[in-house]
């Protein structure tokens, strides 16, 4: 089969606070976006990366010049994360076809290797349900309740067991994340790709990523995505 990426880079980064989107700081010296492109281009097993810019987008000649081989901008990035990347598959009628795999990969995750890429390659292998990288839950998980002074008291604790936090890159093949995510019900509430694949009855394979691909969302993120791009080995 061949493998493509696709990046949703449409966000405006809200949690972040930054003076523009996340995707476009520097981080370990250059715009965060770009590392994640770079560990596909330099993935020998991925054939085209696309990335999903919002129409209005100012910023991203610069971050990847259009003689850049690999890579091709699509602006047509939407409202939610979930728009964007189903305007971005859309956009690839024609290009990809039914059996092509997808991995759909957060511009906002600088730590991602070329041996993640690898790893989630093997570890999905054939199975028609794709698979995407994920982390066994390591804190104590709480279900809260609103108090009646308006803050929020611990009514459970959620049993940990079984639960694993979901990473990106996620792969599907183009006929099963297009159909996926074209009858999910509701974009905000769809966060990741295999919710959407999940609705529809099929259970992804989760494999090990690592917490060096953690996702960029507050400001205290950078330092720590900056650690890890400082030591390839971490
Ligand atoms: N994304 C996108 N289109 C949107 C919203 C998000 O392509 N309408 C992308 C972001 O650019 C990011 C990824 O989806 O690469 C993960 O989303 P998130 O971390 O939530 O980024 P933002 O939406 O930009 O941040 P925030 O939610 O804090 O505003
Ligand atoms: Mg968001």
């Amino acid at each position: 089969p061949r493998y493509f990426a696709l990046l949703p880079a449409a966000g405006v980064g809200a949690r972040m606070a930054a003076n523009g989107p996340k995707q476009y700081l520097t981080v370990g010296g250059k715009p965060m976006l770009r590392h994640a492109v770079d560990a596909f281009r330099a993935s020998a097993l991925v054939t085209h990366t696309y990335v999903v810019v919002s129409p209005d987008d100012g910023v991203i000649d610069s971050v990847l010049p259009s003689n850049l081989d690999g890579v091709t901008v699509l602006r047509v990035g939407g409202a939610t994360r979930m728009d964007s990347v189903l305007n971005g598959l859309r956009a690839l009628t024609g290009v990809l076809d039914q059996y092509d795999l997808v991995m759909v990969h957060d511009a906002a995750r600088p730590g991602l290797t070329p041996a993640l890429i690898a790893k989630l390659i093997d570890g999905v292998g054939d199975d028609p349900a794709g698979g995407l990288l994920a982390m066994p839950v390591v804190d104590t998980i709480k279900r809260s309740a609103p108090a009646t002074d308006g803050s929020r008291t611990s009514a459970a604790t959620v049993p940990r067991d079984g639960l694993w936090a979901a990473q990106t890159p996620q792969m599907f093949s183009y006929g099963l994340l297009l159909r996926a995510l074209g009858s999910a019900p509701d974009a905000n509430a769809i966060t990741d790709d295999a919710s959407a694949v999940e609705m529809l009855g099929h259970a992804p394979r989760l494999i090990e990523g690592h917490p060096r691909n953690l996702k960029v969302t507050l400001p205290a993120d950078i330092r720590i995505a900056e650690m890890y791009l400082a030591n390839k080995e971490d």
